[in-house]
C-alpha cells in the first residue's frame, strides 16, 4: 500500500517503534508502517476500513472507535510516532503531543481552507496547524498544494 508522500518523507528514516494512526481509513499509512518493522495501532470509525487494513496488515492492531467522542485514550508518553493524515479534529493535538515519548513525532496533514470554497470545521486557516502546535517542537511545516489538494503539513515534537 503507499503511504501519503509526506508520510513516507519523514517516516522512512525513523527507527521503527510504536506507532499511532488516527482516522486511518484503510490504511494506506499504517499498512506501509507495519511493512516497515513497525508496532502499529490504527483508529478509525468505520469497520470496514479496519478489516482492511488487518487484512492487508494483520499485525496491525485496529481499534474501532469515535475519536470525536474519546472512545479511545492516546495516554502519555507512548507512542514514538503519531500519524493524522486528512483527518481534522483540533482537540486532539495537545493530546497527541502528550502521547509523544520525548523524542517521538506526530506527522500530521490536514485540508486548508480553500478561496471559493465555504469555510469547514474540517479545514484549517493559513498558519492554524501551526498554531495548534505551537505547545510542541515544529521540525517542519509546509502548506500548499500536494496530491491535489490544499493541506496543511507539520511533523513536531514534543515541547
Ligand atoms: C479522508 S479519510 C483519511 C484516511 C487516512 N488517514 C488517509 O490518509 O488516507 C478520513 C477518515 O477519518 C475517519 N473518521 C472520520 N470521523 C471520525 C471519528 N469521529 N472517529 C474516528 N474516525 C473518524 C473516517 O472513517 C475516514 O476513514
Amino acid at each position: 500500500m503507499t503511504p501519503r508522500p509526506f508520510v513516507e518523507r519523514h517516516a522512512k528514516d525513523l527507527a521503527p517503534g510504536r506507532a499511532l494512526d488516527l482516522a486511518c481509513g484503510t490504511g494506506s499509512n499504517a499498512v506501509w508502517l507495519a511493512q516497515r518493522g513497525w508496532h502499529v495501532t490504527a483508529v478509525d470509525w468505520s469497520a470496514e476500513s479496519l478489516a482492511q487494513v488487518r487484512h492487508a496488515a494483520p499485525a496491525v492492531e485496529t481499534h474501532l472507535a469515535n475519536l470525536e467522542a474519546g472512545e479511545f485514550e492516546i495516554g502519555e508518553q507512548q507512542w514514538d510516532l503519531i500519524v493524522v493524515s486528512h483527518y481534522l479534529q483540533r482537540d486532539l493535538f495537545p493530546k497527541i503531543l502528550r502521547g509523544l515519548r520525548p523524542e517521538g513525532r506526530a506527522i500530521v496533514i490536514v485540508h486548508m481552507f480553500e478561496p471559493g470554497h465555504e469555510t469547514s470545521r474540517f479545514s484549517v486557516q493559513p498558519g492554524e496547524l501551526g498554531h495548534l502546535f505551537a505547545g510542541g517542537r515544529i521540525l517542519v511545516y509546509e502548506e500548499g498544494n500536494a496530491q491535489g489538494r490544499a493541506t496543511a503539513r507539520i511533523v513536531v515534537q514534543p515541547g
